[in-house]
């Protein structure tokens, strides 16, 4: 190995006084202290950042469910009135009393079809019309009072009075539901407290009554009514305070004679 072999020649530049081995010693221990890093710049603790996270998550967590700041609400147009999504409110409408179900719909269709004769107290007028509060012929036998709903009447009434060319059919456009409702209404209404509910069964028993008379379209006469009509519609009775769809009139299955109807009034 001769000196000039640069392989082996000293470094020019290591300067021979000092301690080589001094040097290393102090790199080493350099290198095991943490890194100095400018102020400012320090790593943040691991559990600082998990704080931060769990803060951030509980804030999320309550702006989500009590804040208003992502409440759609909040937001739409004054006077703006959302639709219930479709199928969003597959229970319906809230049940209501048989009674005051039946009795709000007949309220409507006595308005529409029997106010401009029999009059808003459906007193009539005397001379044209007849009263139909306290009339035998709406309080009395259910068949009978459908019949002339649905067919009209002329010649005598219950009183033995007859009113000119009588009382035509109103049966144009009525449902079982709109029947039902209406000698419903008239039978307990106006100072009449019969007490019952026509169901929407019975009317539709009258319709098909109506529908099989031989001369089918004719006005009732007393006779006829006398003759055939003097009877209970065949259905079961409904407890007026039993819970019922208030549109389609319809009992509410399963749903107890609720308490939540006291208000029934009694006959
Ligand atoms: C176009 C006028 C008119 C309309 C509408 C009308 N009625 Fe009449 N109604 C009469 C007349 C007139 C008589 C009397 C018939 C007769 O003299 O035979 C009568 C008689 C009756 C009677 C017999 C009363 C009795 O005691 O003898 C009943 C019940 C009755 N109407 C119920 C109704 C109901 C319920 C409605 C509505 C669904 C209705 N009427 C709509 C004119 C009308």
């Amino acid at each position: 190995m001769s000196e000039n072999d640069p392989q082996t020649a000293p470094v020019d530049s290591v300067d021979a006084s000092v301690d080589q081995g001094a040097v290393a010693r102090e790199a080493a221990a350099c290198a095991r202290e943490k890194p100095l890093v400018g102020c400012g710049n320090e790593p943040i603790s691991i559990w600082v950042i998990a704080a931060c996270g769990f803060v951030v998550l509980i804030a999320g967590a309550i702006l989500g469910s009590g804040g208003r700041l992502f409440s759609y609400g909040e937001l739409i147009r004054a006077n703006y009135a959302r639709a219930t999504a479709p199928g969003a409110d597959k229970s319906g409408p809230e049940p209501k009393a048989a009674l005051d179900a039946y009795m709000a719909r007949g309220a409507k269709i006595y308005s529409a079809k029997c106010n401009g004769c029999h009059g808003p107290d459906a007193k009539g007028d005397g001379a044209n019309y007849p009263s139909l509060v306290g009339s035998a012929w709406s309080t009395g036998e259910t068949e009978r009072f459908a019949m002339i709903i649905l067919n009209g009447l002329t010649g005598p009434t219950s009183t033995g009075k007859a009113y000119g060319a009588g009382m035509v059919s109103q049966a144009a456009g009525l449902t079982a539901e709109d029947l039902a409702g209406v000698m419903t209404y008239v039978r307990n209404n106006f100072g009449n407290e019969v007490g019952d509910v026509i169901t929407t069964e019975m009317a539709q028993a009258a319709m098909d009554t109506s529908a099989a008379r031989d001369n089918a379209g004719m006005q009732m006469t007393k006779e006829e009514l006398d003759a055939n009509h003097v009877k209970p519609l065949p259905g079961e009775p409904l407890d007026p305070a039993a819970l019922v769809d208030p549109i389609t009139l319809v009992k509410v299955a399963g749903a107890a004679p609720a308490a939540a109807a006291p208000a029934a009034p009694e006959s």
